[in-house]
């Protein structure tokens, strides 16, 4: 098993204790969406797309875990050093590029380390790209033009 399946595992089970079916679904998208972005960003980048994807995975885990988006950067980048630790399946540098990740994710108008700067893409990509028909919110318009422009789209 790799170390992203067997991450997935345990993320897999922690989402599948949420009760809503539709905000299941919707959770298991879109850490998979942002998951699959941020190894594509990774790549482009030249960042190590598997940190990147388990970055994705974890991001958002602690609001579905608890269902309260306060402040669920800071302490969700807590909640996956937990993780990761007990896991055992990253190293020091591994797990704090993971969680400095995490840490930065919400603060999208300023500019981070290159890792916290992929988390961030992807997680504009999956809210821009996920249903077309759905207007760009103003906060995510200029670092999504960035991206188009990046992509050539
Ligand atoms: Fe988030
Ligand atoms: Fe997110």
């Amino acid at each position: 098993m790799t170390r992203l399946k067997a991450l997935r595992k345990h993320i897999n089970h922690v989402i599948n204790k949420m009760e809503d079916p539709d905000k299941r679904t919707g959770a298991i998208a879109h850490l998979y969406g942002v998951s699959l972005a941020a190894v594509m960003l990774a790549k482009k980048r030249g960042l190590d797309p598997e940190i990147a994807a388990m970055a994705g995975m974890l991001h958002d885990l602690h609001a579905y875990k608890t269902g309260s988006y306060d402040d669920h950067a800071h302490k969700g980048a807590d909640l996956a050093r937990k993780i990761l630790t007990e896991l055992e399946l990253t190293d020091e540098a591994e797990t704090e590029m993971i969680c400095s990740a995490i840490y930065h994710h919400d603060d999208k108008a300023s500019e981070d380390s290159p890792m916290d700067e992929v988390l961030k893409d992807a997680d504009v990509i999956h809210h821009c790209m996920n249903d077309p028909a759905k207007p760009v919110k103003e906060k995510e318009q200029s670092r999504y033009d960035r991206l188009c422009g990046e992509f050539g789209l």
